[in-house]
This record gives structure tokens, sequence and C-alpha cells, in this order.
């Protein structure tokens, strides 16, 4: 798959950047309002109970702010963060020992929670509950149990596959919150923060360009924004005007949906090879020489979520919308 600058999932050099331009607290934290009024409360009160936070399970797609928001929770907390993932977990002696090493009311952060081994997961289960873990100990006829008192603690999951997610482990999770696509006003936002965080000058009408064609995803903003900021330092004074972001979006070859020229090839494969569809998956993966797995999890997810394709028994439908988009004439039903 060719390296695509739309793409919502991090990229190896991407981090130092992500590290330095993450909100620290929720009132930095930019969009999902009902997210944010409802941790709020949910933090002020186990605050004011002097308790460990709820365990908060986050989910949605990629890139939306879930790592962030861990951080912004444990930060509001005033506690630790100690962060892992679902794959790094390989034995129940390595849970074993992050929690029994945590302080009382840090938060534990999981990402791609979805991928820990259910073996693993059991461990978790009374750890979660008890705060107390069930370690066996010694092989054989020899093998007993004890039980290990930990301290209270908070654990944030984050999964991009809600639905992946065994029941047992999601009921464990006290509060559930949804990160959603970011609106084109919050993503001008987290574009002018950003800037001001680079020392940028920014038009707030090229925040609005950039804005535009993020696909709702602050990763996709902030990686837009740096390269035309990179365009603006050769080619300008530095500072990014309306007409000099124009400039260098197109010359990204991104178009003012934030569609790049492998959505571009899909879309019109299915417009002009198949007549708009159906189209079945494999058929539609075979006629532009990508996986079936990465139509259907990298590129259809935006495109359904814009109103392009539609998915119906018999296959992949384009739509009127997505006609239009590219400049061919719908059929009129006859
Ligand atoms: N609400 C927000 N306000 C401002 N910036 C944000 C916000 N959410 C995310 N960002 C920016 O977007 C970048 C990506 O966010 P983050 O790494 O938290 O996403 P993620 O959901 O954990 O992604 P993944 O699913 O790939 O782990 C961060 O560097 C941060 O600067
Ligand atoms: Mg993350």
């Amino acid at each position: 798959m060719t390296e695509r600058i739309i793409s919502s999932e991090a990229n190896e050099f991407e981090e130092q950047l992500e590290l330095s331009l993450r909100p620290q607290r929720l009132s930095q934290y930019i969009g999902q309002q009902k997210v944010k009024d409802n941790l709020t409360i949910f933090i002020e009160a186990a605050k004011l109970r002097q308790e460990s936070l709820d365990h908060c399970l986050l989910y949605g797609p990629p890139g939306l702010g879930k790592t962030t928001l861990a951080s912004v929770i444990a930060n509001e907390m005033d506690v630790n963060i100690r962060l892992t993932s679902g794959p790094a977990i390989e034995r129940s002696g390595d849970l074993a020992a992050i929690v029994s090493s945590l302080q009382p009311g840090d938060v534990l952060f999981i990402d791609e929670i979805h991928r820990l081994p259910r073996a693993i997961e059991e461990v978790l289960y009374p750890a979660m509950e008890d705060f107390c873990l069930d370690i066996v100990v010694g092989k054989g006829p020899e093998a007993r149990s004890i039980r290990l008192e930990l301290p209270p603690f908070t654990l944030v999951g984050a999964t991009t596959k809600a639905g992946s997610l065994s029941a047992p482990l999601r009921d464990r999770f006290g509060v559930l919150l949804r990160l959603d696509y970011y609106d084109e006003a919050s993503l001008i936002e987290i574009v002018l923060r950003s800037s001001h965080l680079f020392n940028v000058d920014i038009e707030r009408a090229a925040a609005r360009e950039i804005a535009r064609r993020s696909r709702g995803t602050p990763r996709i903003a902030n990686r837009l924004l740096k390269r035309v900021r990179d365009y603006a330092q050769v080619i300008g004074d530095g500072s990014i005007s309306y007409t000099l972001a124009k400039q260098a979006l197109e010359l990204l070859q991104v178009d003012p949906l934030g569609l790049d020229h492998i959505d571009r090839k899909l879309m019109i494969s299915m417009i002009d090879g198949f007549r708009g569809g159906p189209v079945g998956l494999d058929t539609l993966a075979a006629s532009i020489g990508e996986e079936r797995v990465t139509i259907e999890d990298v590129y259809e997810p935006y495109l359904m979520q814009i109103g392009f394709i539609q998915r119906t028994p018999r296959g992949r439908v384009a739509t009127k919308l997505a006609y239009d988009h590219f400049g061919y004439t719908y059929p009129e039903q006859p």
C-alpha cells in the first residue's frame, strides 16, 4: 500500500509531532463536546469522593484523539499515566508487573485493547472489579493461587473496533465514550491552535481549507498543516495565506473533500467500470489492484461517511453525490 497523506493512521515519524501538539487539559481538547461534558462530571465527582475514576473505554476511528484524551484524563485527575497496548502484553506476568507498580489512582492506558489475549483478559477482570490479582505460582500438584492486593486505579482502554471487544470486558467499564469525526468548526480551531504552537501565522480561510480536507480527523489536519507550512517556508515568507494554502493543497493532490488519487480511482472504477454498481468487494478490489480488507477498512469508511458509497445486499453502489463530485451524469432510472 502506498503512503497516503490523508491516512488516519499515524506514520512512524509522527510521534514527536503528535506529542508536541497534544492538548494537556480538557479545556484545550477541542470538539467532542458530549464526551467532555460527561467526563467533566465524572472527574469532578471522583475527586469529591477522593476515589479513583471509573474505568473508561474510548472508542472510535483512528486519529480522533483517544490517546490524547487518556493523558488528559490523567492530568485532570492529577495522577500518573502508564501507557501500554493489547498486543504488548503477552503473558499474565507482564500485566501483573504493570498493575502492581501503579500508585493509587493512576491511569493505566491500554491501547488496542481488543487485541489483548483472552487469557490475559481474564486476569484483568478481578483487577478491574476488586483491585486484586489472582496469580498461580508453582506447577503441577504444587501449584496454588495467591491473591495480590492492588492500589485502586483507572483503566482507560482504547479501541477502533468496539465490536471486537468481548462482552465481559466491555461490561466492566463504567464509562463508555465514543469519539466521532470532528466537524469543520472544531477542525479549524485545531489547525489554528497547532499553527500557534508552530509559531506560524495563518489566515482563518486557510485553516478552513485544511480543515475541510482532513476527513474529520485531527491527525490528518495536523499533518496537512505541517506540509502546507513547509510549502509556505520555501515558496512564501513562512506565513500561510488562503491562496498559498490552496496552492499547496493542490500540489499535494488532496481534493476539496480530502479525497486522494486512490479514493478517486476506486470511485471512478465503480462509476465507469461497473455502471455505479452494485459491485462486489472482491471484484472491485481486483479491478483497482488493492486488497479487499484495505478497501473495507481504509478507503470505504470515509467514502460511506460522506455518502459516496452505499452498501447493499448485492454489493457496493455509487451514489448521485459521487457522480456529481467526479463530474459524471447520474443515470436516470428507467
Ligand atoms: N480534541 C483535540 N484537540 C486538539 N488536538 C487533537 C484533538 N484530538 C486529537 N488531536 C491531535 O491529533 C493527534 C492524534 O491524536 P491521538 O494520537 O490521540 O489519536 P488516537 O485516537 O489515539 O489515534 P490511534 O487510533 O491511531 O491511536 C494528536 O497529536 C493531537 O495533537
Ligand atoms: Mg492512539
